[in-house]
């Protein structure tokens, strides 16, 4: 199953990414995540994209492409993906396309997690990474205590979840991403979307309803 994940910032992509992928036996490929390994190596790639990231804007088409290209090259992606935080602009959208013909594939469904900009300001603001385990969790589940509920490690907050970058992070969804949901609305895939709001169960529920689960 080939599967792309949309939303805006914050919609909940790698919270329920991880799920379908879990789901479905396939790798969940962010680019994000890809982005911020990267920068933690301190590759030249990754101190790049760092001002990027750091600034809430998009990172360039050709560099994303690229690591998408390697990712798809990996033996686990044969068997399908959900991709996560891609593609983000038409031209990465074109780009994927020509990917997918080359490779005689396609897409089997693309979901777009709908959730209002207030919802996604609360979530990105109260945010934290485990610092051990790497899980992703809010402040509204950790609690006052500052410690990662499954691990007990120190939680710590991602450098684009301050408040400035969420509003320009908002800002660049709403001016280079939200076109790609047009262009899949009008494409042989179509675009189903999902309510992003409730419990991450009941939101996992309709996804998988609408990929037909
Ligand atoms: P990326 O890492 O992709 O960030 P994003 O799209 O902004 O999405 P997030 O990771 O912030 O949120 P999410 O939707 O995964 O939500 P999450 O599950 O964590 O990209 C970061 C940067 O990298 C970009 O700004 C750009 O610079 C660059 N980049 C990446 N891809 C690129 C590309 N293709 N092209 C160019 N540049 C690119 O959930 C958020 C919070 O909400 C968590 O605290 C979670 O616990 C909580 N939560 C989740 N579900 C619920 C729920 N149902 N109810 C309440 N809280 C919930």
């Amino acid at each position: 199953m080939r599967l792309v994940l949309m939303g805006p910032p914050g919609a909940g992509k790698g919270t329920q990414g991880d799920r379908l992928a879990e789901w479905l036996d396939v790798p969940r490929l962010s680019t994000g995540d890809m982005l911020r390994a990267a920068r933690a190596e301190g590759s030249q790639l990754g101190q790049e994209a760092q001002r990027y990231m750091d600034a809430g804007e998009l990172v360039p088409d050709d560099v994303i492409l690229g690591l998408i290209g390697e990712a798809f090259d990996r033996p686990e992606a044969a068997r399908g993906f959900v991709l996560d935080g891609f593609p983000r602009t038409v031209a990465q959208a074109e780009g994927l396309a020509a990917i997918l013909v080359g490779r005689g594939e396609s897409l089997d469904a693309v979901l777009d997690l709908a959730v209002p900009d207030a919802e996604v300001v609360a979530r990105l603001s109260g945010r934290r990474l485990c610092s051990v385990c790497g899980e992703v969790t809010h402040v509204a589940v950790a609690g006052e205590s500052g410690r990662c509920p499954t691990c007990g490690g120190e939680l710590i907050q991602r450098s684009d979840d301050s408040p400035t970058t969420i509003q320009n992070r908002l800002r660049v969804y709403r001016e280079q991403t939200q076109p790609v949901l047009d262009w899949y609305d009008r494409s042989e895939e179509g675009l189903r979307s999902v309510r992003g709001t409730g419990s991450v169960e009941e939101i996992f529920a309709r996804l998988q309803q609408a990929v037909g689960g």
